[in-house]
């Protein structure tokens, strides 16, 4: 794995910012920051100290990345995506980013929910379809998508490993789930204090249930998380890639 030296890091003065700029100060990284506001503001001199970018901020912000980055980055910088509730738009803009450099999203940055991810598809493959599957986030007050991107990312793993159709959306209903459609999967979403961040999946058949919690008690977890693709992404061709990937899981 390479040798990180220097990180530009957008959304710097947020709660993930924070986190990523003191551990990399501890891990004897140099971070630039970058200014978001009016828009995203890349020096050249930025650019070419920089080995890598971390992005933990908004929708429109990141979307100003890998749009702006392909016209002044040259070659284009590895890019780690920690912004949830990215649009469509971004989505593609970050896939037409990832044919030209190594690029790697993810909803959670946490180990542990690598590894809930991958228990939830073995449990969705093995289960009789007869059971039913319900997910409960729960976040801090301030978290602005609802439902989570690691929810949307737990529910995507259910679809895919029952082979539902695309396009069904994701059911969020935060009261009752006793009128779902037969292999719907629903979300419930409950915002809260202080709490970094809680996912639980819950199989439930006749007779028995299974249920999967992660809690995160710490951002910290994010941030190493984070610095570790970081220095995985810096030796990848170009493509995108998932935290599964740079874990080897
Ligand atoms: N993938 C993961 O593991 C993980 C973990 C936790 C959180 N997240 C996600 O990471 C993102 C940031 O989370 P956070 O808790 O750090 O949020 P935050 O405290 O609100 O910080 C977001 C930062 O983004 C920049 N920004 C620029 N324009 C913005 C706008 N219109 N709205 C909001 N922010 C704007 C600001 O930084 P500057 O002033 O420096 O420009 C702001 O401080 C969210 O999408 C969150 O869901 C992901």
């Amino acid at each position: 794995m390479s040798d990180l030296e220097n990180i530009l890091l957008v959304g710097a003065s947020g709660r993930m910012g924070t986190c990523i700029q003191r551990l990399a100060q501890e891990q004897k990284i140099s971070v630039q920051k970058c200014a978001t506001y009016p828009c995203i503001q890349f020096s050249e001199e930025m650019l070419k100290n920089a080995s890598v970018i971390i992005d933990f901020s908004c929708d429109s912000v990141t979307q100003q990345i890998a749009a702006g980055l392909l016209q002044e980055a040259s070659p284009p910088l590895p890019l780690i995506v920690g912004t949830t509730g990215l649009s469509r738009d971004t989505m593609e803009g970050i896939q037409h980013y990832a044919q030209h450099a190594a690029c790697l999203v993810a909803s959670n940055f946490s180990l542990g929910i690598a590894i809930l991810r991958a228990c939830v598809r073995l449990a969705t493959e093995k289960l009789p379809k007869s059971f039913e599957a319900e997910l409960i986030e729960i976040h801090h007050r301030h978290k602005r998508d609802i439902p989570s991107g690691t929810a949307q990312s737990l529910w995507e793993d259910i679809r895919r490993a029952r082979a539902l159709g695309e396009g069904r959306k994701l059911a969020h209903h935060p009261e009752v789930s006793q009128n779902l459609e037969p292999m719907e999967v629903g979300t419930h979403s409950l915002r809260m204090g202080s709490i970094v961040g809680e996912h639980q999946v819950i199989f439930a058949g006749l007779g028995e249930n299974l249920r999967f919690l992660h809690q995160a008690e710490d951002r910290m977890i994010f941030a190493q998380g984070a610095l570790f693709a970081a220095r995985w992404i810096c030796g990848q061709r170009s493509g995108l890639y998932s935290v599964e990937d740079a874990l080897g899981l």
